[in-house]
């Protein structure tokens, strides 16, 4: 494990994914080149690859999850891996074991890569670490989620999303909406989105659910921030729109659900403002007729399935380069 950096060895290769902080621009495209092929095996096109065969990846979901856990689950199987899905609901989890006995546990079933949501930030921080103080650094550890701090791999599927249907990061225009404060989404989206060259990024939402560190970083370098969505989405090459994280929120941010949608939601018509050729975009669970309208997210801009599938084949490049990595 490298100190400065967790998440690589000493040769600068990827040992566990926990965050697109600090990740080398060349990393990030690495993995997306790499996702590239596997769309055929996400297609069906190629049924399977036998990349993990032989290989146990465990999905520890101490958080609710539809895509992120399935798309995992998927992805290791394409790569002919075994995959267990541990139940936290019925295991010893819920009897009070603790999160580090549970992955000491199942390190002795010779688990080979942990993929981890968890409600406390750093949790999948915390696993790496102390895998590596105990001599067991050949298992990898995946971050599928913690808090409100990182969700790599979604943010590697969106930057996939949009090379491919956008193509160059460098001239691109690419609002974010929503729940910017509470989103671990957005936060990867703006590392990955920075490193990648976006020159302008906006960060569109009310004062309540933008950080506060946001407003600092305004003027310096492509952030900006946009109380006003008819200014945040003007010439929009994407539009990500995010899910109000409530289950985050303490005390009442916001005056109402429909309140929202009136200033904040997706609607044809505010679309109408973005590129005529600009992609929608949205991580789901979407809540319609709150952050987007259905028109809009069943509109012809909207990518939102296809983020979806292009899930798969960014997790089978990164579970493959974890377990290519010494
Ligand atoms: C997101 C998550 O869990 O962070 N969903 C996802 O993984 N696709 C976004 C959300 O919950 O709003």
């Amino acid at each position: 494990m490298n100190l400065a950096n967790p998440q690589l060895n000493d040769h600068g290769e990827l040992i566990h994914l926990l965050s697109l902080d600090g990740l080398p621009r060349e990393i990030l495209h690495g993995i997306l080149d790499r996702a590239a092929p596997f769309t055929a095996v996400a297609e069906r096109e190629v049924k399977k690859v036998p990349l993990l065969r032989g290989k146990s990846v465990f999905n520890l979901f101490f958080e609710n999850s539809t895509r992120t856990r399935t798309t995992f689950e998927i992805a290791a199987k394409r790569l002919s891996a075994d995959v267990i899905n541990l139940n936290i609901n019925t295991s010893s989890a819920a009897k009070g074991e603790s999160l580090l006995d549970t992955v000491d546990n199942l390190a002795a079933m010779q688990a080979d890569m942990f993929v981890v949501r968890h409600a406390s930030s750093g949790a999948p921080y915390l696993i790496a670490q102390h895998l590596a103080a105990t001599g067991r650094n050949h298992i990898h550890v995946v971050n599928a989620g913690d808090g409100s701090h990182s969700h790599p791999t979604q943010g590697l599927l969106d930057m996939y999303t949009i090379r491919h249907y956008k193509r160059d990061f460098t001239k691109l225009t690419v609002a974010v909406v929503g729940d910017i404060l509470h989103s671990r989404v957005a936060r990867s989206q703006l590392h990955a989105l920075v490193t990648l060259g976006v020159p302008e990024i906006r960060l569109v939402g009310p004062k309540t659910l933008l950080p506060a560190a946001a407003a600092r970083m305004i003027e310096k370098g492509p952030l900006r921030v946009c109380h006003d969505i008819n200014e945040g989405l003007r010439g929009a090459d994407v539009v990500m729109t995010l899910r109000l994280q409530n289950e985050r929120m303490q005390g009442a941010l916001l005056p109402s659900p429909q309140e929202y949608f009136k200033s904040y939601g997706l609607t044809p018509e505010k679309l109408e403002l973005a590129k005529p050729d600009a992609i929608v975009m949205h991580p789901g669970p979407m809540n319609r007729g709150i952050e987007i309208d259905s028109a809009v997210a069943d509109g012809k801009q909207a990518v939102i399935l296809p983020q979806v599938t292009f899930g798969i084949a960014v997790r089978m490049a990164v579970m493959s380069m974890l377990a290519g990595s010494q």
